[in-house]
């Protein structure tokens, strides 16, 4: 595996499947009644977010600390960011204090590559969101789900997505989290098809790894699972659908729609959730919906990418017959 996460294609299908496995291994020991790892005891991590986030901080937080290591959290509001402090000077400052691991979210496209390949930090960068670019913890989070929902606990040997048909609808224009998925989907062999107006396909869009669609009525019977985004008002800058009424009429999920998809099929979203724009109240709260799994999960998924960039050789999860082991 690199040294730092920033997109999703830095996995190769060895590293992704890896982090996967490891996941379920953690997410074992979340089943424990004391859930605490010892696999980062002394090292720190911190949490540099300059855009707004409930999730993925929290859960960033929750997985670094049930490693055991020492958690900083930074927020750029509140911080001398508001005084005009560059990336640069609160790198460094951050470096001063000894930072193993950096988890940077920021509105600016580039900034954890920036940060990565700057000098200005020695320790392993992870991109948690970085403007419309990309957000690989959540695309690997979302494969987990998927993963477990359609083939169940006892996945492995990799092959489990291939074939599989991943069907990501809404602002795919403004959206890391599709960006995200199409590469890491791809790399783990399943079929992605996107599905949004005109307005919100990125352009170069023939290049992705991917097929468009702008029906999503004739999509949803051929899908494995469906993944509902947001439509992204803070980023937009115009005009991109006539109204909201109209949006979800054409691209919103509701129980009707959710009828049309295979029986074994779920239904996602990343979150933040917009109900009643792009999943109504109906679809959100069924069971075939996994947006809450997907919260749980990615703390998995992060206790899973924080060991194998930070953990070095010792095993994450030390096994009664380890203990054993040791005490010999
Ligand atoms: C997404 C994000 O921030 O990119 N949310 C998340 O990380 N769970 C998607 C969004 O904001 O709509």
């Amino acid at each position: 595996m690199k040294r730092h996460l920033i997109s999703a294609a830095d996995l190769t299908r060895d590293d992704a499947v890896l982090i996967l496995d490891t996941a379920e291994e953690m997410a074992r020991v979340a089943d424990r009644p004391i859930k605490k790892l010892p696999t980062l005891r002394g090292r720190t991590v911190v949490n540099l977010f300059f855009e707004d986030s409930t999730r993925t901080r929290i859960s960033f937080e929750a997985a670094a600390k049930r490693l055991s290591a020492d958690v900083i959290n930074f927020s750029a509001k509140g911080s001398s960011v508001s005084k005009g402090e560059s990336l640069k000077d609160t790198a460094l400052t951050l470096e001063a204090m000894g930072a193993d691991a950096v988890v940077i979210r920021h509105h600016a496209s580039g900034a954890p590559y920036r940060l990565a390949n700057s000098g200005w930090i020695d320790g392993a960068v992870v991109n948690a969101g970085d403007g419309t670019h990309e957000h690989p913890t959540q695309a690997l989070l979302d494969a987990f789900t998927v993963r477990r929902r359609l083939v169940g606990r006892d996945a492995g040997l990799g092959r489990d997505l291939e074939g599989r048909r991943i069907t990501v609808v809404g602002d795919i224009l403004h959206s890391r989290v599709a960006r995200s998925n199409v590469l890491l989907l791809n790399t783990l062999g399943a079929h992605v098809t996107l599905v949004a107006p005109p307005t919100l396909v990125p352009v170069g869009v023939e290049n992705w790894p991917c097929e468009v669609s702008y029906d999503l009525d004739a999509v949803l019977p051929k899908s494995d699972a469906v993944m509902m985004l947001r439509v992204q008002s803070e980023r937009m800058n115009a005009a991109f659908f006539p109204t909201e009424r109209e949006y979800s009429r054409r691209y919103g999920l509701d129980g009707d729609r959710m009828a049309r998809m295979p029986e074994h099929a779920v239904v996602m979203h990343p979150g933040p959730m917009n109900r009643g724009m792009e999943i109504t109240a109906e679809v959100a709260d069924s069971d075939r919906c996994t947006v809450v799994e997907q919260v749980a999960n990615g703390v998995s998924i992060r206790m899973a990418v924080l060991y194998l960039l930070l953990g070095g050789a010792e095993p994450a999860v030390t096994t009664a017959s380890a203990r054993t082991e040791e005490t010999k």
